[in-house]
């Protein structure tokens, strides 16, 4: 293991992505965590994150300066670099001039960090405060014209750079990373998607012993891996619920049952509700309430079903009581930073909590993956590309793409609608490159003439990005030909969509949904 201490960088999950991407497990734990907390999970190395703040300024993150004699390798970047310095007796200062975007290091001492490295290296810099003076016994490793961009103490085993290795910019990050955590560290290579799958069969089969667990699968990649991964476990003592709640995409009920039953040999239960919650989404047309609407209806459902579920299993004698859940890894990092929690621009909702009365026990067995080892795990659990390649979908699915009021009538020309748009993108073969892509249904109609009638009927717009990870998207420059068969195939076989309009907003401005 690697630990990587966060002082609050945009960086930070990167650098455990990268770290990982050599099969060795990292963890990333908020800057303050005690020390005997991080000593526990006997790392075999420690990274110091970049961070916003200054070390100098007395409200900034601080990690316990005893991190860097526990005798154990220590990589700091940017901000870790500068922590070491002030730490240590060096100094830090303002720079004059900030270095933000690409620069020139040249190398200027050996040391394993750089092996294998060439002695001039193009990185990524973004910094305001660089080191002046290099504390005791650290030599100076790497610099820009201006400024230092490495130091070392290799008695200590003690690094540092000022630059981001971890991001794509840094061409030779990824091998800086690897000579830290595999040579410098001699951490095991052992995490790898055989290795996840046992241990997790493993803790799950001890966890439960011989109770019965419920999961609630919502077609996604997230909680259908987690399902296989504790059906694998457990077997048939897993039960999973699948909910219509009337806004899924066209023939998403039958085709995802369909799926994880003969594909997968899952135990499903599969629930229509759409009316129950068609009935709660009458006369809404707010956003959040809508939102409010579908994620209340869907626990209540839920739990009459995991109810008759768990009255069957006891009538059987059994003890049931676990709930799985899809977890994953930078919901949890999020969960106990260090920045406290984000300002809410929708509130997203899943599987909500459920009543304490069932007192279900929850298994995570995926809140230690990013969402990329999500899919290579569900790839090496044998899944099927199209649900491990799966654009993600809302929780309140439709809904959200159905400005103004949700009937069935309408739910029904968006599912056309979007069906059209997903066929054609995946016929381009462009399904997986851009991030999602899919039609919003406006409450908005227009002239139009077909044949020789005239037509008065709704606006379908077609939205489509690419994104790293959903937080900012630029739109997607979907070729005109592939936009002008789309479109010419919704107006002419979607009954009240007579006009089709292409978003071309970005996120930030915009956001990726249009509720
Ligand atoms: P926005 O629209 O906020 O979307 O740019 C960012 C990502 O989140 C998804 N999204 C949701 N997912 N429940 C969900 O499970 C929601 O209420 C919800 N709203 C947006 C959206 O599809 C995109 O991937």
């Amino acid at each position: 293991t690697i630990v990587i201490l966060d002082f609050g960088s945009q960086y930070t999950q990167l650098i455990a992505r990268r770290i990982r991407e050599f099969n060795v497990f990292s963890v990333v734990l908020p800057c303050t965590t005690p020390l005997d907390q991080v000593k526990a999970l006997n790392p075999k190395g420690v990274i110091l994150s970049g961070g916003p703040c200054s070390v100098y300024d007395p409200d900034s993150p601080a990690a316990d300066p005893a991190v860097l004699a526990m005798g154990l390798p220590v990589l700091g970047i940017c901000y870790g670099l500068q922590f070491i310095t002030h730490h240590l007796g060096g100094k830090v200062e303002s720079a004059a001039q900030r270095e933000y975007g690409h620069a020139e290091v040249a190398i200027v001492a050996e040391t394993p960090l750089f092996s294998g490295l060439p002695s001039e290296i193009n990185v990524w810099m973004s910094h305001g405060d660089h080191a002046v003076a290099l504390p005791e016994g650290f030599e100076l490793t790497a610099r820009t014209p201006t400024a230092v961009a490495g130091i070392a103490n290799e008695g200590k085993k003690i690094y540092a750079v000022q630059f981001h290795p971890e991001v794509a910019h840094t061409r030779q990050g990824m091998e800086l990373l690897r000579n830290f955590a595999l040579d410098i560290c001699g951490a095991t290579a052992d995490w790898t998607p055989e290795h996840f799958i046992q241990t997790t069969v493993e803790r799950v089969r001890a966890q439960v012993g011989e109770g019965h667990a419920i999961c609630g699968l919502s077609g996604g990649v997230d909680s259908s891996v987690a399902a296989v991964l504790v059906a694998k476990a457990i077997g048939d003592r897993l039960t999973c619920i699948f909910v219509n709640n009337g806004v899924l995409r066209k023939d998403e009920f039958a085709k995802v049952q369909k799926t994880m039953t003969e594909q997968l040999g899952l135990n499903v239960v599969g629930v229509d509700a759409s009316e129950r919650f068609l009935a709660k989404l009458a006369g809404v047309t707010d956003p959040e309430q809508k939102r409010k609407a579908i994620g209340g209806e869907f626990i209540a459902v839920f739990d009459d079903e995991a109810k008759k579920i768990f009255e069957a299993e006891k009538a059987g004698g059994e003890e049931i009581a676990w709930l799985v859940q899809g977890t994953l890894y930078p919901d949890v990092i999020e969960s106990s930073s260090v920045k406290g929690p984000s300002q809410t621009i929708k509130s997203h909702h899943n599987v909500g909590g459920l009543p304490a009365d069932m007192k279900l026990k929850l298994i995570e067995p995926l809140r230690d993956l990013f969402k990329d080892e999500v899919r290579r795990i569900g790839r090496d659990l044998g899944m099927p590309e199209e649900i491990i390649e799966r654009q993600p979908f809302p929780g309140p699915g439709l809904a959200v793409r159905i400005l103004g009021e949700v009937t069935a009538e309408r739910v029904a020309i968006l599912q056309e609608a979007d069906e059209i748009v997903v066929a054609e993108i995946k016929a381009a073969g462009l399904y997986r490159k851009v991030w999602q892509s899919f039609a919003v249904l406006l409450p908005v109609k227009s002239v139009g003439v077909m044949g020789d009638q005239r037509t008065y009927a709704n606006t379908c717009v077609i939205r489509a990005v690419e994104s790293e990870d959903g937080m900012t998207a630029d739109w997607a420059p979907l070729p005109y030909e592939l936009l002008r068969k789309i479109s010419s195939r919704i107006v002419s076989e979607v009954r009240g969509i007579n006009r089709v309009v292409y978003d071309i907003t970005s996120k930030p401005p915009g956001t990726i949904e249009w509720e």
